[in-house]
């Protein structure tokens, strides 16, 4: 089975090169490479007092206390972290990496703890949608929750820290305390590969959601990593691209959705990214790292470096990283006994040593890491079925539907014969590929339903979660629901002439470290569509897509539904959505482009064939803060669906709209009514336009309201003052221009139902939004 060394060709290649045109490691690092370094050890015998365990403390000040007792060597240790699985590649000659000690087979990683002082070690696990197991062979088999723009998509905060605070829990109870997720890369590029880990085109739905996710995690003593910090919007070069883009676009983009997402989840650990940031690596970018998080934002954590992210000693150090990770994914053991050197010769401060230790301190203080500590793998007590709810909850929300002909769905009661078409719907949903995988808790050992078809190594193996839509909808109607598999489109074709209503799932399987040539669905899939929706009007399309795609055959179909990567419940989620058990939700946390012709880069940027020393340029200035529907607006393009659209089965109706200046920002009130006939929720969204901005309009506040058939609520919302304002570079503040301000209350970026207008004073705020 394939280990995290056999991924795709290019970074098959890319990871080579990575290992064998290397430094020599020194036989002092031999040592010190896999267990804690000797001087650690020499204080074993003195019993220490530990005042810094007393919970009442501030974890600044429990940090401090315990730094106080710690030598060089034992501050250092907590810098330099080791990948943490059985990866036979790693054992090069000049490497000289081991299988940590104490380290969990098939993990991330582990920073070695410190006995002595009673530091836990850091046991990191990937991502964010679940415990995810780095190879194959033997799985763990965790809940994994929707993908993170399903997720995104539910535009409901609660469900994604209760989503985090689930998979938090399997984290701790699987023996990891650190969990290396918070994926929010903004969605500036919709064939990008990662797409489905993150939150979204808009910095405040992808900061607000996923901050709520990472309080779910640490709120079970698990650090959470917010990442890729920053800019990290491609996977194509994503080694070496440098990204370029000026600072207030910057600041009022990608960089304002982790500054939204710090403030509400107060992550332990930010992971910076690999690709370069205006011609500086994402781990060495002192603006980044020092200037805007640990300054600007007053972020009290520790920086770790992407696997393989690291570049440097010295500039690293002083420019913000804190710690390197995944040794031996980077060239150099840099922040092992390099860093020792540096801050003996003085090139990196002590006191910078203090920092670098201290905010890792902080971290797992924070989250309460050293009062409940993890106990090993104790994974039997994991509660499989409550976690399945918890997960099939959040599938349900994020579900979208994009069209309904005639009410064609819910599925009629009287449909006598259903045919399910394609994606493996017989046996389970599809999940996107990569570090994030998880297995399902009811597969086999080796975690595949269906053989994996990529069959080429890292992103794959391409995973099915066990939890079979053929089945859930069987369970809920009389029909007969049959299956076939589509490779044959006239034998398709026949059996849908003959079906009361078809169903064809659509697949677009997406993973790191590759982005998709194009957004259609590959292979040969629209002919199928197309071929089935000529052979039965009554045609459904379920997409399980990484993010958008195009749809040719759209007018043809009765109705679509994206069901992104829906989890391991999602089989279930999706039938009682079908059969309308459960009313549809979700709206698109980013715009479905209608060609690649309407996207500011239609050729994505950077060549695949080029080798790890190339340094490509990504022009990010091209659309700036315009990220998606702002992009649209700006350039007058229809998209195929826009930012935050959803139907439902029942109908709304929004109004009363009153807008106020209020503390710096507005407050927005309004109400919203369900004229439809049954229950549901939708999601009511604030918009705000201002001249001389990035776009003609911002989304400024938004709340998922549930209503039963006649039921109205009263809502109210406050716009935070950095969507009202421009970035000023020069004294780092946000600055509101005295003026009007239109307040718009939608169902959509494009269906705006009332407008209203509120004057604003000149105001200046600061970096913090203060
Ligand atoms: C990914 C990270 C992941 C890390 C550890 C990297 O390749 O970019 O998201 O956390 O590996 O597996």
């Amino acid at each position: 089975m394939m280990t995290r060394g056999t991924r795709s060709l290019l970074n098959v290649l890319l990871r080579s090169a990575v290992l064998v045109g290397v430094i020599g490691v020194s036989p002092a690092l031999a040592q010190t490479t896999n267990n804690a370094p000797a001087a650690a050890a020499a204080k074993t015998d003195a019993p220490v007092a530990r005042p810094w365990m007393d919970t009442s403390l501030d974890p600044s000040v429990r940090a401090d206390l315990i730094l106080r007792e710690m030598t060089l060597d034992e501050k250092l240790q907590l810098t330099f972290g080791y990948f943490s699985t059985d990866a036979a590649w790693l054992k090069t000659p000049t490497k000289n990496w081991e299988f940590p000690k104490d380290g969990l087979p098939g993990s991330a990683g582990i920073v070695p703890g410190i006995a002595r002082l009673g530091i836990p070690s850091q046991w990191q696990t990937d991502a964010g949608v679940g415990v995810a197991s780095q190879r194959s062979a033997t799985p763990r088999l965790r809940t994994s929750l929707p993908s993170g723009i399903l997720t995104a998509a539910t535009w409901n905060p609660a469900l994604a820290e209760a989503g985090g605070a689930m998979i938090g829990n399997e984290a701790f109870l699987s023996g990891f305390n650190v969990q290396l997720a918070g994926g929010m890369n903004l969605l500036r590029e919709p064939r990008n590969g990662r797409n489905f880990e993150y939150g979204g085109e808009d910095p405040l739905l992808a900061g607000v959601m996923t901050g709520h996710a990472i309080k779910g995690i640490q709120s079970e003593h698990v650090v959470s990593t917010m990442k890729h910090y920053a800019f990290n919007g491609q996977e194509t070069n994503r080694f070496t691209i440098d990204h370029r883009i000026g600072e207030q676009a910057a600041r009022q983009s990608d960089l304002l959705a982790f500054q939204i997402a710090n403030e509400i989840g107060q992550p332990g650990s930010v992971m910076c990214s690999y690709n370069r940031v205006n011609g500086h690596y994402a781990c060495e970018n002192d603006w980044l790292l020092n200037t805007v998080l640990k300054k600007d934002w007053g972020f009290k954590g520790y920086v770790m470096s992407d696997w393989g992210a690291a570049h440097s000693t010295t500039e690293a150090a002083n420019a913000g990283l804190d710690q390197q990770s995944g040794w031996a994914f980077d060239r150099s053991p840099y922040f092992s006994e390099a860093l020792r050197e540096a801050v003996n010769n003085g090139h990196v401060s002590t006191a910078r040593a203090d920092d670098m230790a201290r905010r890792v301190l902080w971290g797992m203080f924070s989250v309460g890491a050293f009062d409940t500590p993890v106990r090993g793998d104790r994974a039997t007590t994991i509660d499989y079925a409550a976690h399945a709810a918890v997960t099939r909850s959040d599938a349900e929300e994020g579900i979208v539907l994009l069209k309904n002909d005639a009410n064609l769905l819910p599925l009629a009661k009287t449909a006598k014969s259903i045919l399910l078409i394609g994606a493996h719907a017989d046996v389970g949903v599809l999940s996107g590929g990569g570090s994030s995988q998880v297995y399902s808790p009811n597969a086999p050992t080796s975690g595949l339903i269906v053989p994996d078809e990529f069959n080429k190594g890292f992103p794959g193996p391409k995973t099915y979660h066990a939890s079979s839509p053929m089945t859930a909808l069987q369970a809920r109607t009389g029909a007969r629901v049959t299956y076939l598999d589509g490779k044959d489109p006239r034998a398709a074709a026949a059996a849908a002439r003959k079906a009361d209503i078809v169903i064809v799932f659509g697949e677009q399987w997406t993973g790191e470290s590759i982005d998709v040539p194009d957004l259609a669905l590959p292979d040969a899939q629209n002919a199928l569509i197309d071929a089935v929706a000529r052979a039965n009007r009554k045609t459904v399309v379920v997409l399980e897509t990484g993010g958008p795609v195009v749809m040719p055959w759209l007018s043809k179909v009765g109705a679509v539904i994206e069901a992104w990567y829906p989890g391991t419940a999602g089989g279930e989620a999706i039938a009682r959505i079908l059969t309308g058990e459960v009313n549809p939700s979700g709206r698109l946390p980013a715009t479905f482009p209608a060609s690649l012709s309407q996207l500011p880069r239609p050729v994505l940027e950077g060549d695949p064939k080029l080798d790890r020393d190339a340094h490509p340029m990504g022009n990010y200035d091209i659309e700036g803060a315009a990220i998606g529907y702002k992009w649209f607006d700006k350039t007058g393009r229809k998209p195929l669906f826009p930012f935050g659209y959803g139907l439902s089965y029942t109908r709304f109706a929004l109004g009363g709209l009153k807008a106020d200046a209020k503390g710096k920002g507005i407050a927005a009130t309004f109400a919203v009514r369900n004229t439809g006939s049954v229950a549901g929720k939708t999601v009511a969204q604030v918009y705000v336009a201002a001249p001389g901005w990035e776009a003609p309009k911002r989304l400024g506040a938004f709340k998922k309201v549930d209503l039963a058939p006649g039921a109205s609520q009263s809502v109210a919302t406050m716009i935070d003052p950095r969507l009202l304002a421009t970035f000023d570079t020069a004294t780092a503040t946000w600055t509101i221009a005295e003026g009007d301000y239109q307040v718009m209350l939608a169902d959509s970026a494009v269906s705006i139902a009332q407008t209203v207008t509120v004057h604003l004073p000149a105001q200046t705020l600061d970096s913090r939004g203060k």
